[in-house]
């Protein structure tokens, strides 16, 4: 099934879309402006509970990964430095996290960096 972008599916039109296209197997992204109305859309996706442990396993990384993150005014400062430099390189890695993750996708072999991470990522 294709997916969609559905804005303004708290109510009305945007959520009668949503219900309709949901429960005839479309992959669904509602775009919601309240929590409690993505919670209530969210229980229309009949496949979420296929990756109810994935999205679980996200949840419970959270606190993790907003430790992790780069503050704002760094990466901004970054961009600064490529904007400005005369040869700018094509990549920019930022924070600990970032570098370690870039090192691990380029020199693991495929099975232990999925199987690493699948673990970092709280994926069962
Ligand atoms: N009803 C009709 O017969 C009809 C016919 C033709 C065209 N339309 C047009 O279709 C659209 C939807 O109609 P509707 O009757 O479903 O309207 P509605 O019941 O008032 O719903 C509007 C939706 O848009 C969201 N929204 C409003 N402003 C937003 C913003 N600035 N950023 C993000 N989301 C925003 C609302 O979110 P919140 O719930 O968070 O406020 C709500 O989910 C309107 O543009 C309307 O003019 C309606």
């Amino acid at each position: 099934m294709p997916s969609v972008l559905v804005s303004g599916a708290g109510r009305g039109i945007g959520k009668s879309i949503v219900e309709h296209l949901a429960t005839r197997g479309w992959d669904v992204i509602a775009g919601v402006r309240k929590r409690q109305d993505a919670a209530a859309v969210a229980q229309l996706n009949p496949q979420r509970d296929m990756y109810a442990r994935h999205i679980a396993g996200v949840k419970k990384r959270i606190p993790v990964s907003q430790k992790l993150a780069v503050p704002a005014e760094t990466v901004s400062a970054v961009a600064e430095e490529a904007l400005t430099a005369r040869r700018p390189r094509a990549r920019y890695v930022v924070g600990v996290g970032p570098r370690l993750q870039v090192a691990l996708m380029t020199n693991l072999p495929a099975s232990a960096r999925d199987r690493l991470l699948r673990r970092v990522s709280g994926q069962p």
